[in-house]
């Protein structure tokens, strides 16, 4: 895809798709339920399709409603599949479906695409051991294909060491099927959709600040009861628009946008860099705070710093505040984020390539990098390793940049995103 920049701004609103997050969650929570469950704007994405289709292979019955989807809960009583598990993908598909599938005597098998069998999976499959589940795959059971074969658990004590929402997910999952308790420990608070919408199913799920860190905890037996989501719009997918706003000129409300605060980092964090962004008509929408996000260009950004503790409220939004970085004024740093070299591409290394390429000046280091602003990025021919998000980040810089630039492979969007580019037409001056 070609992109002629700079573009003159952007004006308008806009609700961008549903978060990523919370709909995988909906749909599995909703499978474990006794009862329906109605879940309202789902997101259509390739993840979240791979979770659906996985649902169904275990004999979930999910119809569409008019927009809705209505899953029929299996109250933890799934079927054997008749063939291995694709997660495509997705990293939380195959990382929580592991704690799912841990609960269930039968035998099953989970893959997904040469990107996800590339990524560490001992993070889960090693506490899931513990538990008494019996997990064997590549690499001594850390890589896909991962074979599960679970049975009677009994609780742990996790300590989750790289605060990772999936690992924390699919233990509290386990732990609901497990005799005793299921504690999971993290250094630094990630998203907690699952302790949320447990919840909103009328489970238990209790929360202490110890000296290790963060502990959530769930009693074995526990049982979910079917309710209604609601899907608010992905911050995610929304900081693109923030930042092409910031980086273009103009004025834009993003609607129905979760802030949920272990999520809104972005947000706060290019406050902090100058800009002008408000939460207008905040309100709390199936347990989770949503807002309409206003964001207006107010001149050159600030550099800033993020440091290890603020990396878990916007790691997925680091490629596209690298952008913002790279533009604005004076040095910026992350620091802490070594675990981006482990998400659908090494986030670091395609940030740190890319930027360069556009005439950054940006120093990579093993969890980070650091920024030395310039006034302009030059456009160029991006490579995005398939990875959705740093081809979306690199569309906003190209969309800014002086000259041509070629994203190579920009259908890759649809992994959380499928009508980003129709929708930045939409509000492009
Ligand atoms: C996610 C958790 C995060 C995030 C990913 C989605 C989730 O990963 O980067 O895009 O839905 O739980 P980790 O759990 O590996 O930190």
């Amino acid at each position: 895809m070609r992109l002629e920049g700079p573009a003159r701004g952007v004006l308008g609103r806009i609700r961008v798709p549903s978060d990523k997050s919370v709909s995988h969650r909906a749909v599995i929570l909703g499978a474990l339920a006794r009862g329906k469950t109605r879940i309202r704007k789902w997101l259509v994405s390739g993840d979240t399709l791979a979770t659906l289709d996985i649902m169904r292979s275990l004999g979930t019955k999910v119809e569409r409603e008019g927009e809705d989807l209505i899953v029929e809960g299996r109250d933890f009583e799934f079927d054997e599949p008749g063939n291995v598990l694709d997660a495509k993908n997705s990293g939380t598909t195959a990382r929580i479906l592991m704690g799912v599938l841990s609960t269930q005597r039968f035998f099953s098998v989970i893959t997904g695409d040469g990107s996800l069998r590339k990524r560490p999976m001992g993070r889960v499959t090693e506490p899931l051991r513990r538990m008494g589940a019996k997990l064997d795959g590549r690499e001594g059971g850390t890589r896909l294909p991962v074979a599960v074969r679970g049975g009677r658990l009994r609780g742990v004590d996790h300590f989750n060491e790289k605060s990772s929402a999936q690992v924390k997910s699919a233990l509290l999952i386990a732990g609901l099927r497990a005799e005793g308790r299921t504690s999971v420990t993290e250094p630094f608070r990630s998203r907690d959709h699952t302790e949320r919408m447990l919840r909103a199913f009328g489970v238990e799920v209790e929360e202490a600040r110890t000296e290790k860190g963060f502990r959530v905890s769930v009693e074995g037996g526990g049982t979910l009861r079917g309710t209604e989501v609601l899907c608010p719009a992905d911050p995610s997918s929304a900081s693109f628009f923030v930042a092409l706003c910031l980086l273009s000129g103009g004025e834009l409300t993003l609607e129905e946008v979760l802030v949920n605060p272990t999520r809104d980092g972005f947000f706060r964090k290019v406050k902090e860099m100058g800009a002008e962004v408000r939460y207008e008509n905040l309100r709390e929408v199936s347990g989770e705070p949503v807002a309409d996000v206003y964001v207006r260009y107010s001149g050159r950004l600030r550099g800033v710093g993020v440091t290890p503790e603020e990396v878990p409220g916007l790691i997925d939004e680091i490629p596209v505040l690298a952008v913002l970085m790279a533009l604005a004024e004076g040095t910026s740093e992350v620091k802490g984020a070594g675990e981006l070299r482990f998400k659908e591409s090494d986030r670091i290394r395609a940030v740190v390539e890319n930027l360069r390429s556009m005439g950054a000046k940006v120093e990579e280091f093993e969890d980070g990098f650091v920024v030395e602003g310039v006034e302009k990025l030059r456009g160029s021919l991006i490579r995005t390793y398939s990875d959705h998000r740093i081809a979306m980040a690199f569309t906003v810089a190209g969309l800014v940049a002086e000259g041509e630039t070629v994203i190579d492979d920009p259908d890759c969007v649809r992994v959380s995103y499928p009508g980003f580019f129709e929708d930045l037409r939409k509000v492009i001056l």
